[in-house]
């Protein structure tokens, strides 16, 4: 009889591996995966003025993400070289936690790619993070920052259709600093960084949305990234495939999954297995 109660007490960690399993949540694994980093040449020293104000720069994009999906700052310091300036953007369909999250990701992330230099910006699925220690606050910044194109798609001509309707309704004015459009499978957005005007907003999307236009042509996804401005579009809906070849965040939460599952079948294994030699001992004490 004391040995039946044994069981019960396991119940609760097959619970646990099976909720850990189902953890890994995929649109979390995406926000965080990365698109693009770079860094200024110019380099700081440590210890200096400045390293500290862009310490206390990055803390405040970081505490302001938890409440706002935008916002810019800028970090004086008692001389003039000193100042750095800096802001961050999340993805407009981001929920808060999901923008704070991704904006730590980034700062963290940021300082790895970027040790000890003046200026650096990294963008990720649902972020981006800038730091200069020059002003870029509120410029309109169309410079090419990272392309990319699918393979073609020309032999179908629905689906070029498609893009074309809603890279056309990405374009419309007045249509805000994120902006999705949808066709079917085809899936399109906008995005502009929020320091700059809505005017300034609509010129750099109508910009990317020509690039990509001349550039990805006839292709199944095309990402245009331009300093302060993206648009992206995919016939597949999903745009992290645009990214596969960077999608090591997946592969990780993937593989967990996997160990975890695999933990979980284990501890079932063990538990029936003891479960039926019980029944099978109790079967042979009863026989007696
Ligand atoms: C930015 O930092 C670099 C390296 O310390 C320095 O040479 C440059 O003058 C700084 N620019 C400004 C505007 O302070």
């Amino acid at each position: 009889m004391p040995r039946a109660s044994q069981l019960p007490s396991l119940l609760p960690f097959v619970t646990l591996f099976l909720t850990f399993s189902s953890l890994p949540n995929p649109s979390t694994a995406a926000t965080d995966t990365f698109i693009f980093g770079g860094c200024s040449q110019l380099r700081f020293s440590p210890g200096s003025p400045f390293e500290s104000n862009l310490n206390s720069l990055l803390t405040s994009l970081v505490n302001s993400a938890t409440y706002s999906a935008f916002n810019k700052f800028t970090i004086y310091g008692s001389s003039q070289q000193d100042v750095v300036y800096g802001l961050y953007q999340c993805r407009g369909d981001l929920s808060m936690p999901d923008c704070s999250s991704c904006v730590a990701h980034a700062v963290s992330q940021l300082g790895v790619i970027c040790p000890s230099s003046t200026g650096g910006a990294l963008q990720l699925q649902g972020c981006f993070i800038k730091y200069d220690n020059t002003s870029f606050l509120g410029v309109e910044d169309k410079t090419v920052v990272l392309k990319k194109c699918g393979p073609p798609v020309s032999y179908d001509s629905d689906l070029m259709s498609r893009s074309d309707a809603v890279l056309n309704s990405l374009s419309s004015n007045g249509g805000g600093y994120f902006r999705v459009g949808g066709s079917g499978e085809v899936q399109g957005m906008a995005q502009c960084v929020g320091d700059l005007s809505s005017g300034a907003c609509q010129d750099c999307v109508l910009s990317a949305i020509g690039q990509i236009r001349s550039d990805c042509g006839a292709a199944a996804y095309g990402d245009m990234f331009f300093a302060k401005c993206y648009v992206r579009y995919s016939t597949s809906g999903d745009y992290s495939k645009a990214n596969s070849d960077s999608s090591h965040g997946d592969q990780t939460s993937k593989t967990l999954a996997i160990i975890i599952g695999l933990l979980a079948v284990v501890a079932l294994i063990i538990i029936f297995v003891s479960f039926i030699s019980r029944a099978l001992e109790r079967k042979k004490n009863g026989g007696k």
